[in-house]
């Protein structure tokens, strides 16, 4: 019935050279992008906005500037320098990645998307994107850019995620045989400035003749979704200690899991439903308060609301076993700016401190409900 999109490529090439976005990880036409700079961006890229990935990314650049000298850092500075972007296990496998880069090769990236899908941290996409960017292969990353632009553009009626695998044969098909990597890096631009999630600008778009999904009205609904399951609410309480000497007492977390090697507020577990009796999980003898509003904050797979409590305490205090000792230490709070604290923990310290705003982290104000009583998960 309807003709297919068949010169995709050359309009969006050409689109591309006159209207991409210049930033920071991209070589000027014609030059060779440095492989280290395209895997860190696609790196910091995963779930994470081009705008809150470039202050970081400059940082990491400055400290780091090639990959031996990341394979130098200590991983606690690394997940310092990676607070506040979320999704720390991409902190740890950058750092594992750098290693063995460095160390088992020679300070070379792999070329071919096979041998790069062995790196730590490095999937499907993240190969493709690297091979086509970096390398100049032909390889066909699929991110939820191109993925929104494929289903409009060929009216894919099929909802996510069971339509993902047409996507990724069809972003195959249309990947010319040179300047994979610009073609890429335009669907992405189309994706992220005309081919938008609401209210696309397809009056801007240079596909729009060749999009089925404009013609048949749908441009600005697709891709369909399944319907997502809820998440879980979950929660506990939180311990912030203050010491005569101005530091706070923090704990490192177990490597392994959800933010793994990051530092934390002491509380108590994290349960689904009923919050288990607080005091048993105390980290120091003191006499706590517990503080109005409840801290809250969404993680991937649940939503976590976390009650405080606060202490002001002398310098010799004593810490109780549910502290777990080895692993805390007691920071300054003029330092916490540059400790390796979730935004979860940066959001409870700017509640139990008084702080306007999550310890410098200005663009992230606390924001903190109201205690509702009776929540049903
Ligand atoms: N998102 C992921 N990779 C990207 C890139 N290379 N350019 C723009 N946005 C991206």
């Amino acid at each position: 019935q309807d003709a297919l999109p068949k010169c995709v490529a050359p309009a969006l090439l050409a689109w591309y050279d006159r209207d991409r976005r210049v930033l920071p990880w991209r070589a000027p036409p014609g030059v060779q992008p440095d492989p280290y700079r395209v895997w860190l961006s696609e790196i910091m890229l995963q779930q994470t906005t081009v705008k809150a990935v470039l202050p970081r990314y400059a940082d990491f650049l400055r400290r780091w500037p090639n990959v031996a000298s990341l394979a130098r850092a200590e991983l606690s500075e690394v997940l310092a320098a990676w607070a506040g972007l979320g999704y720390y296990a991409r902190a740890r496998n950058l750092h594992a990645c750098a290693r063995t880069v460095a160390e088992d090769r020679g300070g070379r990236f792999p070329e071919t998307e096979a041998e790069l899908r062995k790196l730590p941290g490095v999937g499907g996409y993240t190969a493709a994107a690297i091979a086509a960017i970096a390398f100049g292969a032909r390889a066909s990353p699929v991110d939820g850019n191109i993925e929104r632009v494929i289903a409009r553009l060929f009216a894919l009626r099929t909802p996510l995620p069971a339509v993902k695998s047409e996507i990724e044969a069809l972003a195959e098909t249309l990947t010319p045989e040179t300047r994979a990597g610009d073609f890429a890096q335009a669907m992405m631009d189309l994706g992220a400035t005309i081919c938008t999630p609401k209210r696309p600008a397809c009056g801007l778009c240079p596909l729009r003749s060749q999009c089925l999904g404009y013609a048949a009205g749908l441009a600005e609904i697709l891709p369909y979704r399944e319907g997502k399951s809820a998440r879980p609410v979950r929660s506990g309480t939180a311990f912030v200690a203050l010491r005569d000497d101005g530091s706070v007492l923090l704990r490192e977390r177990p490597l392994k899991g959800l933010l793994g090697g990051m530092l934390e507020v002491p509380s108590s577990p994290w349960f689904d439903g009923e919050r288990s009796d607080p005091r048993k999980h105390a980290p120091a003898m003191a006499d706590w308060r517990e503080l109005a509003g409840l801290v809250e904050h969404t993680f991937t797979h649940f939503h976590l609301e976390l009650e405080v409590r606060r202490a002001d305490v002398p310098i010799d205090v004593q810490l109780t076993e549910a502290a777990d000792e080895a692993r805390c230490r007691w920071i300054h709070v003029r330092d916490l700016h540059g400790a390796a604290l979730p935004s979860v923990m940066r959001k409870v310290l700017a509640h139990a401190l008084e702080l306007g705003s999550s310890p410098t982290r200005p663009d992230r104000a606390a924001r903190v409900r109201p205690r509702a009583r009776h929540r049903s998960a």
